[in-house]
């Protein structure tokens, strides 16, 4: 962490978490944060779903639901950005953040609060062109056709953007995770899919699954994903699980997220790798602070990682710490490319 970087979030984590994050998009939006450029290397430079990253390490969903600091974002380091969660109409939502401070960890209870498709479609329109960006997309939580929701977002924004990702796994939006049901995803992707045929350039689309189905629910979903055309899924969004937690806001309602989801999810990327034999690409996200838990993730079967908690606690120089220190990890074990360090270390998480 830079010593600025240090005053600023020790200015920010003395108020409240919301007015925090607003303040930290600011800054991104006035060019104010670390911003070293393209991190790259030959070692780095990955693939994912056919998208060509500088390094693996994303900026996971709901950081920017507006997409309003991407130029910011695009200079911050990272291999690639997910913006939104993005929904037909804006929604105002239940903003609530609690900073579990003493697990590293957050809990949101934000249900898609977002200015709508129409809003974020017209600034990914003047996006960066250096980034490969991707849209997260959500269904309003007052909709008829939930299902519809995804298709339609994709349908509006789908031009401007390099990938796409059918969320179905925020805890925050009632109902919302039985999307994750074999007959409703099957349906639900094959709306989806068939928008994103019809797209004048069809991007790779991703399914983003929660960290608390059980196996067979998991062995549901990879097999639906194998055979809806998904290019890759992203494991996992928040967690509803409190085990361990030490933190005064640790029963407060919502998805957690940070240091306490990172086995949990990363069990369930491990299991996904196995059930999937590595037909897929999957992102691995959940409580990555370093760059050894990103080279974890790897190894347990990602092509590439997300994070977002952990800037919260170690501020975005975070991101080309841990992209230059994979970098470091790989060379130390013999590995030419993150491809080939993909799965080396499922085993121990099976
Ligand atoms: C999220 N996350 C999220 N995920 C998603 O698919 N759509 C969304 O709109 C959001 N919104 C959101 C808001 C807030 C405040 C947080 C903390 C998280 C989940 C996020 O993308 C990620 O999957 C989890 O936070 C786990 O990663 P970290 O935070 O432990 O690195």
């Amino acid at each position: 962490m830079t010593p600025l970087e240090w005053i600023g979030l020790a200015a920010l984590h003395r108020i409240d978490p919301e007015t925090a994050h607003g303040l930290a998009l600011k800054a991104l939006q006035a060019g104010a944060t670390h911003a070293p450029g393209v991190v790259t290397s030959d070692r780095l430079r990955c693939s994912l779903a056919g998208l060509d990253l500088p390094n693996p390490v994303g900026l996971a969903a709901g950081f920017d639901k507006n997409a309003t600091a991407l130029r910011g974002l695009s200079r911050a380091g990272f291999g690639f950005v997910e913006v939104g969660a993005a929904t037909p109409r804006p929604q105002p939502g239940n903003p609530r953040l609690f900073r579990l401070t003493e697990d590293r960890a957050a809990i949101n209870r934000f249900g898609f609060n977002n200015e709508g498709m129409e809003a974020i479609g017209a600034r990914l329109k003047s996006r960066p062109r250096d980034l490969v960006l991707g849209l997260n997309l959500g269904a309003n939580k007052d909709s008829e056709d939930r299902a519809g929701d995804f298709a339609r977002v994709l349908t509006h924004c789908g031009a401007d953007v390099d990938f796409a990702t059918v969320n179905v796994s925020s805890p925050n939006t009632e109902k919302l995770r039985d999307l994750q049901g074999k007959a409703a995803l099957s349906a639900l992707l094959a709306g989806v899919m068939q928008a994103r045929d019809e797209l004048t350039r069809p991007v790779p689309v991703f399914l983003k699954i929660a960290p608390d189905l059980d196996d067979a629910e998991l062995a549901d979903v990879a097999e639906v994903a194998l055979s809806s055309g998904v290019a890759g899924v992203i494991a996992t969004n928040t967690t509803l699980s409190r085990a361990g937690l030490r933190s005064r806001h640790a029963s407060e309602t919502g998805g957690l997220s940070g240091q306490p989801l990172f086995d949990r999810s990363t069990r369930v990327l491990a299991r996904l790798s196995d059930l999937t034999e590595g037909k897929l690409p999957l992102v691995g996200v959940g409580g990555i602070g370093s760059a050894g838990q990103a080279y974890e993730k790897i190894r347990a079967g990602a092509s590439a990682v997300q994070l977002y908690t952990a800037l919260v606690y170690g501020g975005l120089s975070l991101v080309q710490e841990i992209a230059l220190g994979l970098d470091a990890l790989l060379q130390r074990d013999g590995f030419t490319s993150v491809a080939e360090a993909v799965g080396t270390g499922r085993a121990a998480w099976l």
